[in-house]
């Protein structure tokens, strides 16, 4: 088993600039997530790695060896993709027996070798079957069992879930978690579902726009995310930002003074920030109280839409003149709060739970151990349930 080293590794088409400085070090027998949105350069990464695209500048190495210029064949790295890339023409066991066929491996081990992996991926009995009439998570067992049947040093897997159904997405992607522990392959899989993402991976790598935003445990990236990016990107419903000023009793406004938001931080929390005088902050839909009679220091707004689900609901709050000075705030809320759309609503906001961040920058304003303290107990949302 090996790890998997980016040094500065950058692509160009021409002008556009794919990915850039991009420093990644997957250690042996680890999962990693490369998160981001479409285009951000997820695909580009892997495919450096797999050597399908041969980056501008940098270097990347497998274990000790740097395979920049090596062919792909050559690097030992199994790689699966989104369509799957079956072969149609030949049956299940051809598929999966084929990269040993290809190594020159004798048909009597090849047989042994594809029942076994057949069986690990609980499909023997479709061995016989052609490719045709498999339905599409039946194509994706046998898309892993040709890519881990050569027992790869590296599992490289693009978007191989976007194909499927809600329900067959989950099953496989608890079945992708367990084959990756028990045969313990350095593997970098490419998502942009970050649901997704949080289930299934060791270290989540974060890009956006060619770069990384953060590296980090899914823990981490949700509750401590580095930057505004992040925040946003993890975490479903997003996270509310909105462009506050304090003041020296610890009120914090809107900058754009929409009126009813009027909201006295802890002190401690408070402290944190006041030295930025005007700063953006974060919060997480759950990290709000909703109250739908007045209650002592709450943001007052008027509900807009609400959204059940189940347990739950998602209030869309409207703060201010709708025609005027206005913020949206995006609530979840338990299910018994009678929220009823057009009429007021107060929200309080579970302080120390909130973030901070550089209005220009984006960069997290230091928030100290408290929110983190607090962010895993009970109370928050686990981000991978
Ligand atoms: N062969 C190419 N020629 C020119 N530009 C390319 C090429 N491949 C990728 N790009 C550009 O590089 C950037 C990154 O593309 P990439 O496919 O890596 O993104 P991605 O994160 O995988 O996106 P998606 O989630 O949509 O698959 C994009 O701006 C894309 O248009
Ligand atoms: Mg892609």
């Amino acid at each position: 088993m090996v790890n998997v080293k980016y040094d500065s590794v950058e692509k160009r088409y021409g002008k556009t600039i794919a990915v850039e400085d991009i420093d990644l070090t997957v250690e042996d027998g680890e999962f990693a997530i490369l998160l981001g949105p479409s285009g951000c350069g997820k695909t580009t990464t892997l495919r450096c790695l797999a050597g399908l695209t041969e980056p501008t500048n940098g270097t990347i190495t497998i274990g000790d060896y740097d395979v920049t210029d090596v062919h792909p064949k050559n690097r030992n790295a199994a790689m699966v993709f989104q369509n799957f890339a079956l072969y149609p023409h030949m049956t299940v066991r051809e598929n999966i027996g084929y990269p040993l066929k290809v190594a020159g491996v004798d048909s009597d081990e090849r047989a042994e070798r594809v029942q076994e992996t057949a069986e690990m991926l609980e499909i023997p009995e479709l061995l016989d079957r052609d490719i045709d009439n498999l339905s599409g998570g039946q194509q994706q067992r046998v898309a892993l069992g040709r890519a881990i049947i050569r027992r790869p040093s590296v599992f490289l897997m693009d978007e191989p879930l976007a194909n499927l159904d809600a329900k067959l997405k989950l099953s496989m992607r608890s079945r992708i978690k367990v084959l990756q522990r028990e045969l313990g392959i350095t593997t970098l899989y490419v998502t942009h579902d970050q649901e997704e993402a949080m289930s299934l991976g060791d270290k989540l790598v974060v890009m956006n726009d060619g770069h990384i935003q953060q590296i980090g445990t899914p823990d981490e990236v949700y509750h401590e995310p580095e930057n505004r990016f992040v925040a946003g990107f993890i975490g479903s419903p997003s996270m509310n930002f909105i462009d506050v000023e304090i003041d020296d009793s610890r009120t914090i406004q809107p900058t754009n003074a929409a009126d009813g938001f009027d909201y006295r931080l802890e002190s401690n929390v408070a402290d944190r920030y006041r030295e930025h005088e005007e700063f953006t902050l974060g919060v997480r839909p759950q990290y709000f109280t909703a109250h739908t009679t007045p209650v002592d220091n709450a943001i007052r707004g008027r509900v807009k839409v609400t959204e059940p689900q189940g347990d739950d609901q998602i209030i869309d709050v409207l703060v201010g003149d709708e025609d005027g000075d206005h913020i949206e705030l995006t609530v979840k809320a338990p299910s018994t709060v009678e929220a009823v759309r057009g009429e007021d609503i107060w929200l309080t906001i579970d302080d120390p739970l909130v973030h901070g961040f550089d209005s220009r920058t984006g960069s997290r304003l230091a928030d100290g151990d408290v929110s983190r303290t607090k962010a895993v107990d009970s109370r928050a949302q686990s981000p991978s349930d």
